[in-house]
């Protein structure tokens, strides 16, 4: 089977770094081309420093790290060092990274991927805020119908918000390039909260990665260690939901995830609800139905998948 290739738009963030290393711990069904870049989680040198970090944990320093935009499209860049610490990626000691970040910008990386690629091969796995992915798209609007898919982390309606009491953080923070994004044309699959909080990361499962006893998994388990902490203050959880590798995961075992094509749309103009992924769960209105609303996942599934994987390398 040849390799998927994908590109991993990013914000580490802890999650987002499991979900880097389970895609590089998978070669034999995703050639990451590219890592981009983006600011969200904390600001863009932090996530592109945790970017390199990564590739270099993972020993996939070939793997170009792009940097990319450093706030949305408009209005000031919000922060998440709440969940994740001031570093993005507190819990783990991690070197700094040797690996130099790649010259170029993560927008035109993306677009010469892209471009350059056979129509319908790449596929764009935000995990992120989407300034990129949304610039991108904009300055080359042959994009959207090259792409094979897009596949996010974002958004949430049955479970509501987790930034405000209707907006999921990746969305809320660039809901203008969400916009964009979900009005594009090209097929779309979202990994939102009312999936990801049926993820949970449970004790066992962090057992499960400090008895890799390798470099990964003693990083992994501090990592998440750190991370979940603050969703289950919060929310009351029994484990913090592990968002991003759900897209990873999504694309390796999508007999793990069940949903439905439903039409979505951003709200960008109320001060009440800006952010929220309005979903049209039930076909209320006869708008398109632009994207795959992901419900379900086998839980224990995608953690004997994530644990696996990341038993063969570090
Ligand atoms: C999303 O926001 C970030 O804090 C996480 O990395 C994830 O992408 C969850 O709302
Ligand atoms: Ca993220």
């Amino acid at each position: 089977m040849t390799p998927r290739p994908i590109i991993i738009d990013t914000d580490p963030g802890q999650d987002d770094a499991v979900a880097i290393l389970l895609a590089l711990a998978s070669p034999e069904e995703l050639e990451v081309r590219a890592i981009t870049t983006v600011a969200g989680n904390v600001p863009l040198a932090l996530t592109t420093v945790n970017a390199l970090k990564m590739v270099e944990l993972a020993g996939r320093t070939e793997v170009p790290v792009y940097a990319g935009c450093d706030g949305p499209l408009h209005g000031a860049l919000i922060t998440a060092e709440y969940v994740h610490g001031r570093s993005g990626l507190d819990g783990a000691t991690l070197p700094e990274p040797v690996t130099a970040v790649a010259a170029g910008h993560a927008v035109d990386a993306i677009v010469e991927i892209v471009t350059s690629a056979p129509p319908g091969t790449i596929t764009l796995c935000p995990l992120g805020p989407l300034t990129n992915v949304a610039t991108a798209l904009d300055r080359e609007p042959r994009m959207a119908a090259m792409l094979r898919e897009i596949v996010l982390m974002g958004g949430g309606f049955f479970e509501g918000g987790n930034t405000t009491p209707t907006a999921e953080f990746n969305i809320y923070v660039d809901p203008e390039a969400a916009d964009v994004v979900f009005r594009c044309g090209a097929p779309i699959t979202v990994l939102p909260l009312d999936v990801t909080h049926r993820a949970l990361i449970l004790p066992r499962h962090l057992e499960r990665f400090a008895a890799l006893g390798t470099r990964v998994g003693e990083a992994v388990h501090g990592l998440l260690t750190f991370y979940e902490r603050y969703d289950v203050a919060k929310y009351g959880m029994a484990g913090g939901p592990l968002h991003d590798p759900c897209v990873i995961a999504y694309l390796l075992k999508p007999e793990l995830f069940r949903g439905k094509l439903v039409g979505v749309e951003i709200e960008t103009e109320s001060p009440l609800t800006r952010g929220m992924t309005v979903v049209d769960w039930w076909g209320m209105t006869s708008g398109p139905r632009n994207a795959t609303w992901i419900r379900e996942v086998d839980a224990e599934g995608f953690f004997d998948l994530l644990v696996g994987r990341l038993a063969a390398i570090g």
